[in-house]
């Protein structure tokens, strides 16, 4: 198994908007090894959740090409690229989209329960994972009994029950206040070193950084740096 989760070459995505075109991606060339942890950073309209997308294969580039686990995307047929997405991915969103009406370890387990697992086996797993993010105590409670911080901490708790070899984060800190912010960026790096899965999230805020070890900025949909940073604790350049 080669050490590249995924790797884009000269990758374009374009958007008719009207009479005109959106450049959204505008040529990028990225490679991100297994394990790698990956801040994509930039300001609003600079193409992150285009790109995040794309690594997560709910969209397909326009033009270059997308290597995703030694499997050409293009190629895949779409059972194919969904059974990947499923099996390989956990997505972790900006508004939390955590189910109303489910307690948060009901939240947790729903991804198991998808996938066929058996009550019990379901719920031991999710306890695990709900455990590992710091909310054993939060379990029975509806997602609007907790904090914005605790929300993301059970959507991640989710997004992880899966072992998925990735984690994509679009813009996970968004709704959150500054200190609930890094809290989140901490626990997902945190899940990294711990668990050794692949995490890419992005942000427009630089200064949620200093822990990632390596720093992707976009602007007009292109990559303007990359830089890693071998101590956590570096600012962006
Ligand atoms: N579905 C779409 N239709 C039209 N334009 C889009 C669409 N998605 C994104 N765009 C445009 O592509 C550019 C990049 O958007 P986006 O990837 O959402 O940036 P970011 O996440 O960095 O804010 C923006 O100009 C945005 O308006
Ligand atoms: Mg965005």
């Amino acid at each position: 198994m080669s050490d590249t989760l995924f790797n884009l070459t000269g990758v374009e995505r374009h958007f008719a908007l009207g009479e005109t075109t959106v450049h959204a991606l505008r040529g990028i060339d990225l490679t991100v090894q297994r394990g790698e942890s990956v801040a994509i950073w930039g300001p609003s309209g600079s193409g992150k959740s285009t790109l995040l997308n794309l690594l997560g294969l709910i969209d397909e580039p326009d033009a270059g090409s997308l290597h995703f686990d030694g499997e050409d995307v293009h190629a895949l047929a779409d059972n194919k690229l969904t059974d990947c997405r499923n099996r390989k991915i956990g997505f972790v969103f900006q508004g939390f989209n955590l189910v109303p009406v489910l307690t948060a370890l009901e939240n947790v387990m729903l991804p198991l329960q998808i996938r066929g697992l058996g009550h019990s086996e379901a719920r031991n797993r999710a306890s695990a994972w709900l455990d590992h993010v710091g909310l054993a105590r939060f379990a029975a409670f509806l997602p609007d009994k907790l904090s914005g911080g605790q929300r993301q901490r059970v959507a991640i708790a989710r997004a992880l029950v899966i072992d998925p070899m990735l984690v994509i984060a679009d813009e996970p800190t968004a709704n959150l206040d500054s200190e609930n912010s890094r809290a989140v960026i901490d626990l997902l790096q945190q899940m990294n070193r711990e668990t050794g899965v692949t995490c890419v999230f992005s942000t427009h805020d630089p200064r949620l950084l200093d822990h990632v070890p390596r720093h992707v900025r976009l602007a007009d949909g292109l990559i303007e740096s990359d830089v890693c940073h071998s101590a956590t604790g570096a600012k962006p350049q």
